[in-house]
């Protein structure tokens, strides 16, 4: 059923106060299929949305939000070393960490209390802790809202990035992913390459080490680091951290002999915008009802009645003043509307 008017309050972890023209909740792809006609025959312009945590709404939207609620996990396939998967778009993130950790699956644990559905997973390829989303993704399967049909993406097909796909590119609200298949490991593969995660197991036996441990120090780390959006409005790093050539960081260096970054291959390495931004002062700076949080600069806040605009216009300021100390421009991570 199509509902016009629909608040999104509680569908953005920003938490703001925005209206979708008109809505629909899909709760499996059967549904979809049934409502199609009516919604190609309206010609709306779509947005598909999981639970809101990777989004700024600047101003209501005048389409059809398209809320993804498609449920289930299920084991669809196993061999002696490895499980396969099967979970619905709209299961929330969190809880498929969470049974994967009860039942033995490795490959998920460092994206623990991520926020998040498991259908916008593959969309931005979500990652922390030196795993992303594409390390056990196996497919995904879906519909286009162009035109119907059913379409399965393999690995290749969905062209991962850096917090990066297909989905989030060329298929922007133009494919609602129903299903994810994950490939997990049944055999113990700890991944405790981020630093802050090894040093706290220290000198632990690495194959000692369980998963739920591993889940227990990735959420203290986080919560020690990372506002919880149910209590202050947030999206999570709201920018990407940019990617840079080697002889661009030498240069920078010469001023900031302290930058942070992080070699990726020969020639390309990664700057913490976090810290850019600690170094234009602007760590828990606060204009109004918006900020960044005092401990991760990365993350903008609502501490109450923001609007989208405002924050919007906060993020602009961050952009000008990093770009006019460091010559970087900062690329939103947030999808912004
Ligand atoms: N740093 C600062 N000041 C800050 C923040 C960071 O100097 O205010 C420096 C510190 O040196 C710190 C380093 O940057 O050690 C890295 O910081 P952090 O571990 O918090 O990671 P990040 O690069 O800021 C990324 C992801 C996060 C993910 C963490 C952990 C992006 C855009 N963000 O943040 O993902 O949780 O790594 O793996 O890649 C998200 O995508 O929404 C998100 C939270």
């Amino acid at each position: 059923m199509i509902i016009e008017n629909y608040s999104l309050k509680k569908l953005n972890t920003f938490g703001l106060d925005v209206k979708a023209a008109y809505f629909i909740d899909v709760k499996s792809l059967e549904y979809l299929e049934e409502q199609f006609e009516l919604i190609r025959k309206k010609q709306f312009k779509y947005l598909v949305l999981g639970s809101g945590s990777n989004i700024l709404f600047t101003k209501d939207y005048d389409g059809l939000v398209i809320k993804n609620s498609v449920q289930g996990i299920e084991i669809i396939n196993e061999t002696e070393k490895e499980i396969f998967i099967k979970t619905g778009g709209g299961v929330i993130w969190d809880n498929l960490v969470s049974f994967c950790i009860k039942n033995n699956y490795w490959g998920i644990e460092n994206l623990s209390l991520i926020p998040g559905t498991a259908g916008a997973a593959p969309v931005q390829n979500i990652g922390a802790y030196g795993v992303e989303l594409k390390d056990v993704f196996y497919s995904l399967d879906g519909i286009y809202l162009t035109d119907g049909k059913r379409k399965t993406f393999s690995k290749e097909e969905s062209q991962f990035g850096y917090r990066s796909s297909i989905f989030k590119k060329e298929l922007r609200n133009k494919f609602l992913i129903t299903n994810v298949i994950l490939r997990l490991s049944k055999l113990p593969a700890p991944k405790l390459n981020y630093r802050a995660l090894r040093e706290k197991f220290g000198s632990q036996e690495i194959k000692k080490i369980s998963l739920s441990e591993i889940r227990s120090i990735v959420i203290e780390i986080r919560n020690g680091k990372l506002p919880n959006p149910a209590e202050l409005g947030n999206a999570g790093s709201f920018y990407k951290n940019p990617v840079i050539s080697n002889n661009v960081l030498k240069d920078l260096q010469k001023n900031f002999q302290d930058i942070v970054y992080f070699k990726i291959g020969d020639k390309y390495s990664k700057i913490s915008a976090g810290w850019l931004i600690e170094k234009c002062g602007l760590k828990g700076f606060r204009d109004g009802y918006v900020g960044t949080y005092p401990k991760q600069a990365l993350i903008i806040v609502n501490y109450g009645n923001a609007t989208g605009k405002e924050i919007f216009e906060f993020s602009r300021m961050i952009q000008l003043k990093v770009k006019d100390k460091f010559g970087i421009l900062l690329e939103p991570e947030v999808n912004i509307l």
